[in-house]
């Protein structure tokens, strides 16, 4: 098994380009079966991204990857369609369950697997099915498998989500792209890879105005054209990035192919706990400030502060002056990094679901354990700026959804490297 190892205390500086975004790639390679031609730029070589496309091939569509240029051309003839998502892809990719309303929409069927729980917490579907059932959809939950049918087709209906969640906001859309008459979809997730996925589905005909928390969608054709589309960069890598160089950029580092205007939240915690930013329109620069100050902020469904970065500001705040305090609202279960990041000499305590961060405190190197996606890359992290060598197991998880992780460090004067 592959293990990362890290030397740290050394500074960084240089310049990253960030990669198109893995969590808007997922629900437009789902989406790209609803048409016959695609072709997708700027999508992230990770593994996540690879399982999806293995999971389109296993449906029926076929399609080139070109990795040079980050490009995937797909294509779906209606030829040999298999209109199922086997538990084998879905358990390793939890986005697996977004084909559900594509192949809905478009063969009026499908048998896709549950997903089941992860590390972070129990991940539920009850909000996608519940969406996909005021649709029209006949569902039956049958040995670990998701049976839906839509024999006449999905009807448009008004849908209020009792509370906010990407993927079944995601689901509902793909869903109702072609359903009679008009949807109305209230409380919904808008983070920015929604709002990619809009576009996507609005170049494929779609009817769709955002506005608020309210998407509306009224029934549409799908064009024949060929579809080409860009993927927008991954905000969730940019703020890691942007946390690494608040840790450890004395002069500054510059991470380019952004748009500032999306991360605003993230921007002004930056700034709050003191880190130099600098803002132009594709890139930001950060620098380390003088003296990192606590803060307390709770994780929050877009505009708010992503849970998808509280791990990696958790060791941020490790060396902020004071008492900072992090509630996670959004998963139940997503602290496993806090007993490794203890390992390495963080003071951390977990009430409820708030982490209470005492700092600034020396971290040190030593061996810990990778647990989810996130969690890893917060060891990556803190490893850089410990004392001595940090050894980080279980790197599959990182592989899922950071490109060129290693590289992009190492262009930075990072001293690290795969076993
Ligand atoms: C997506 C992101 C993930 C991010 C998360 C929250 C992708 C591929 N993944 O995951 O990186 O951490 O958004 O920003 O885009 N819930 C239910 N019932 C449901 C669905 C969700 O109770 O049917 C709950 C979840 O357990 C969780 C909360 O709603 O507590 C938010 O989850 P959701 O927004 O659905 O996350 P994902 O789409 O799975």
């Amino acid at each position: 098994m592959q293990k990362l190892i890290i030397k740290g205390c050394k500074e960084l500086s240089g310049k990253i380009s960030i990669s198109g975004s893995k969590n808007a790639t997922l629900p437009i390679l789902a989406a790209s079966i609803l048409t016959s031609h695609v072709q997708l730029k700027n999508i992230p070589l990770v593994k996540d991204i690879f399982t999806m496309i293995q999971l389109l091939n296993f449906i029926g569509l076929k399609t080139k990857l070109i990795k040079k240029k980050n490009t995937i051309i797909i294509s779906n003839q209606d030829k040999n369609i298999n209109t199922l998502a086997p538990y084998k892809l879905v358990k390793t990719m939890r986005a697996g369950v977004l084909v559900l309303g594509s192949l809905l929409t478009k063969y009026r069927k499908a048998k896709v697997s549950l997903p089941g729980g992860c590390a972070i917490g129990t991940r539920p579907v009850n909000l996608h099915l519940f969406a996909l059932k005021k649709l029209g959809a006949k569902i039956k939950i049958k040995d670990g498998y998701i049976l839906a049918e839509a024999k006449k087709g999905l009807r448009g209906a008004k849908i209020k989500f009792p509370s906010i969640s990407v993927g079944a906001t995601e689901n509902a859309l793909l869903a109702a792209f072609k359903a009679k008459g008009k949807t109305i979809l209230k409380n919904c997730a808008i983070e920015p890879e929604i709002k990619d996925l809009i576009t996507f589905l609005k170049k494929l005909g779609a009817k769709i105005n955002l506005k608020g928390r309210t998407i509306t969608i009224m029934e549409s054709k799908n064009k024949s054209s060929k579809i080409i589309h860009q993927v927008i960069f991954d905000r969730i890598e940019l703020g890691t990035y942007m946390i690494a160089s608040a840790l450890l950029a004395k002069n500054k580092i510059t991470v380019d192919k952004v748009d500032p205007k999306i991360i605003k939240s993230e921007i002004n915690i930056l700034k709050k706990i003191g880190i130099q930013i600098e803002q132009k329109k594709n890139s930001i620069s950060i620098k380390r400030g003088k003296r990192l100050k606590k803060i307390s902020l709770i994780t929050k469904p877009y505009p708010g502060f992503p849970t998808d970065l509280q791990a990696q500001l958790m060791v941020l705040l490790t060396q902020a002056n004071g008492i900072s305090r992090i509630k996670e609202e959004i998963f139940e279960n997503r602290f496993m990094h806090v007993p490794e990041l203890k390992r390495m000499g963080a003071q951390i305590e977990i009430k409820d679901k708030t982490a209470i961060i005492s700092g600034p405190t020396k971290l040190t190197g030593a061996e810990v354990m990778a647990t989810d996606l996130r969690a890893s890359v917060s060891l990556v992290l803190a490893g850089l700026i410990a004392e001595n060598r940090t050894i980080i197991n279980r790197i599959y998880h990182l592989d899922r959804g950071y490109e060129f992780l290693e590289n992009k460090l190492k262009n930075c004067k990072a001293i690290i490297k795969r076993v």
